[in-house]
């Protein structure tokens, strides 16, 4: 019986170190590359193609290979009796953290002008508020945005977050449903968007969001680009309702050549890398859960395919 590292286009044998590191007996196959189909008892999946799930009569559990599920979900020939479960590690956390903090620090200490004014070989005091002075607010308090909205908190910012249901963060105030949305929004001067990709959450940042928030808000979204309407974005910036944004994350990766998100000057886009699953630290979970589906005992990390995420 054995695992399948299901990863198209991806140099895994990072990953298959990693998994046997952990269990040097763990029998670890790569797609395309499977023997016998039928030994297959775990899948491991980042942009699995359509149907592959399909080839595998005996698998037993299904696991992202990342901390979001919607490429999973949104798989209509996923077998649905099979239970689906994703990675909540410690170093996803933090990685994210150092990407939201860097984004934060970049934009509040106004290091976009520095570099221009460097380029322009300009000596100029750029003023800004004090860091209290500044509302972050980190719309999904899950797993990531709890940890990156404490470790902002730790740090002095004045951060804040909106989850579906009520929750308490230390001392963070959370707001939660619709009904708070309004509240939440009106406080942030950089909107950081930590969601999962749901019908409910899909193009969640757009005009009428947007339109909620304080003139100049800086918007951060490394979750995933299906939150995002495009067009709104641009036409946010054009009004100075948003001041400028980062983006790590698109409609469409990699983002096409002649998108106008490349050569706009208030936007900064990095390549879906704000927190990439390091194998060493996510294998030992990976691990557990296949000798636990073995086992026909509760996995861990199970997804809450019903609500989406
Ligand atoms: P998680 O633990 O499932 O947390 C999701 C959070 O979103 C929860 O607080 C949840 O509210 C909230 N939420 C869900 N639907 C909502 C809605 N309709 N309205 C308001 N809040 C809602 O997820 P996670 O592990 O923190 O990961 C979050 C996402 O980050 C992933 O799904 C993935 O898309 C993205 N991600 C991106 C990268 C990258 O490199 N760019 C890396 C890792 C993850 P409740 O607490 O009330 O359930
Ligand atoms: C990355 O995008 C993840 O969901 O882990």
């Amino acid at each position: 019986m054995s695992l399948a590292i299901i990863y198209p286009n991806k140099d895994v044998s990072n990953w298959v170190t990693a998994l046997h590191a952990c269990d040097p007996k763990l029998k670890v196959e790569v797609w395309p590359e499977i023997g016998n189909p039928e030994e297959i008892e775990f899948a491991l999946c980042w942009n699995h193609p359509a149907a592959v799930l399909q080839q595998f009569p005996n698998l037993k559990c299904i696991s992202s290979l990342g901390a979001g599920v919607n490429h999973l979900l949104n798989d209509s020939t996923r077998p649905t009796n099979i239970p689906l479960v994703r990675l909540v590690d410690d170093g996803l956390k933090q990685s994210m953290a150092e990407y939201v903090m860097l984004g934060v620090l970049e934009h509040f200490r106004r290091f976009q002008d520095y570099r221009q004014q460097q380029t322009d070989g300009e000596w100029k005091e750029q003023q800004i508020p004090h860091m209290s002075e500044i509302g972050i607010g980190i719309m999904g308090c899950g797993e990531i945005g709890r940890y990156v909205a404490n470790k902002l908190s730790e740090f002095g910012c004045n951060v804040f977050g909106w989850s579906r249901s009520p929750k308490e963060i230390n001392n963070i105030p959370v707001y939660s449903g619709n009904d708070e949305l309004d509240k939440f929004l009106k406080k942030a001067n950089i909107l950081v968007c930590l969601l999962p990709l749901t019908p409910e959450t899909e193009n969640i940042l757009n005009t009428q969001t947007f339109n909620r928030l304080p003139p100049k808000t800086y918007l951060i979204n490394v979750a995933r680009g299906f939150h995002l309407v495009e067009e709104d974005l641009l036409l946010a910036l054009e009004s100075g309702q948003l001041s400028g944004a980062l983006l790590d994350v698109f409609r469409e990766e990699p983002l096409p050549k002649h998108h106008p998100f490349w050569s706009h000057n208030k936007i900064t886009i990095t390549p879906h890398v704000a927190s990439v699953t390091n194998p060493k630290s996510a294998a030992v979970q990976i691990v557990e859960n296949y000798r636990r589906a073995q086992n026909g005992e509760t996995l861990l990390n199970l997804v809450n395919v019903e609500g989406g995420y």
